[in-house]
């Protein structure tokens, strides 16, 4: 765990956020009229007809108990029962054996080692009145329910009110995710390609890319403009207009999720970069307890039709820009989402802990969250603006289309666009940004 906080001071943290789930299982395993709950990690994937294995992610509740991503095992949660955590560790001359359960966590359960799968379930002791979580959770087992999904909306809508615990993970993958960000933004003076930036951020933020907790979105110019750009082209541009990155980091299974557009200095993009980025940070002082996201959504549109007009893009009042829709083209994703052991987390359309969904408005199709905020929760605010060519023939085709000044939306295509991104904690009176800090004590502003 990390270490300029002491190991005490992470016993503490893991014990009140231990003592915190153990309540919320209880609570959602009554709910369900159940006795408890067992979390499968799952297990290490295979390529087909081959022997070589791809990435291995462990399920999101197993993480919320364990910080190592064991592969093949289970914790067994059972109210006024110390939880038990079985873990694999196959003797195989092929690879590393899983690492001893070691730190600070390992005093809350009682631990056994199993060497094969099929053991598992033996060491459980027994599992009929007990509901099954998690991919490897099957039917067969004997379970009282599997992957219950009036459960797993119990677990869902709580997870969205992080621990302190959670809160200092979170903290540290953010100053890991800082570290890549800086790193590469000190390398643009060289300019650098697509893969050269994503070896620079992986190298500084300590992560090799099949852990990162999202594929780094390395874009130059305007590949800046497409939302999850996953290319990573070899020759950098013969020019170069724009960086946006959007990478993250993980600690513990808890996820940074940043974002940072650059244009060349001097560049008058760089403007309008500015711009958005005193937006973002409005949108961020606006997440505090009570407020709707949906609404700070819906804000977010309306200092963007702002920008548009302040700007030239365009040619109509910021009202009119807004009411027609025209903001929906240049920022056609949601405003923001949970984020904690998913860096889209779970939960985010949830009502309440019944399962009832809050959808989206028809005009924000892809808004993942509608929840109102409350104190512990961490959402990411990521307004962009961008320059998408199909989104934007559309519209040129459409009435609201003569409300644009087409010459200045061709100015800035090779720009591609425009996302800042920071993660921000609701707090009891207003809200805390994790990526800033984070960011400025490596450097940037
Ligand atoms: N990195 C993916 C997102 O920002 O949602
Ligand atoms: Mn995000
Ligand atoms: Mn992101």
């Amino acid at each position: 765990m990390r270490q300029d906080r002491s190991a005490d001071s992470w016993a503490s943290l893991y014990a009140d956020h231990a003592a915190a789930w153990e309540q919320r299982f209880a609570d959602a395993c009554a709910a369900c009229g159940i006795d408890g709950a067992v979390v499968f990690s799952g297990s290490v994937k295979y390529r087909h007809r081959d022997d070589l294995q791809y990435p291995f992610f462990a399920e999101p509740y197993f993480r919320v108990w364990v910080p190592y991503a064991y592969p093949g095992s289970a914790v067994r949660i059972v109210p006024g029962e110390k939880p038990l955590l079985v873990y694999q560790r196959d003797e195989d001359f092929w690879h590393m054996p899983a690492p001893e359960p070691e730190g600070v966590w390992t005093d809350r359960f009682e631990i056994r080692c199993v060497s094969i799968g099929k053991a598992l379930l033996r060491e459980l002791n027994g599992v009929s009145h007990l509901a099954g979580i998690g991919e490897d959770a099957g039917e067969e087992m004997g379970f009282a329910s599997v992957n219950d999904p009036a459960l797993l909306s119990h677990l869902d809508y709580t997870r969205a009110f992080k621990t302190p615990y959670e809160v200092a993970c979170m903290e540290e993958a953010s100053r890991i995710g800082a570290l890549g960000h800086a790193a590469t933004q000190r390398a643009l003076a060289e300019a650098p390609s697509e893969f050269e930036l994503n070896e620079i951020y992986c190298r500084a933020s300590g992560q090799r890319e099949s852990a990162l907790p999202y594929q780094n979105i390395v874009a130059l110019n305007e590949h800046a403009g497409i939302l999850h750009y996953q290319n990573l082209d070899r020759q950098p541009p013969a020019q170069f207009c724009t960086f946006l990155l959007d990478a993250g980091g993980d600690f513990n299974g808890y996820a940074s999720d940043i974002t940072r557009t650059r244009a060349s200095p001097g560049d008058p993009f760089a403007d309008l970069i500015d711009s958005l980025d005193a937006m973002q940070q409005q949108l961020c002082a606006e997440a505090c307890p009570g407020t709707d996201y949906v609404s700070l959504n819906d804000r977010a549109h309306q200092l963007l039709a702002e920008v548009l007009v302040a700007h030239g893009i365009a040619r109509c009042s910021a009202d009119e820009c807004y009411q027609r829709g025209i903001t929906r083209v240049f920022l056609p994703h949601g405003l923001g989402h949970l984020l904690g052991l998913q860096v889209h987390d779970a939960g985010g359309r949830l009502e309440g802990p019944g399962g009832a969904e809050r959808p989206p408005p028809s005009e924000h199709p892809f808004l993942r969250l509608t929840r109102t905020l409350e104190p512990g929760f961490v959402v990411t605010i990521e307004p962009g603006l961008y320059f998408i060519p199909a989104l934007l023939e559309d519209l040129r085709q459409s009435a609201a289309g003569r409300s644009v000044d087409w010459d200045r939306v061709a100015r800035w295509l090779p720009y591609g666009g425009i996302r800042v991104e920071d993660d921000v904690l609701v707090t009891e009176t207003g809200s805390r940004n994790l990526t800033r800090p984070a960011l400025k004590s490596c450097g940037l502003a």
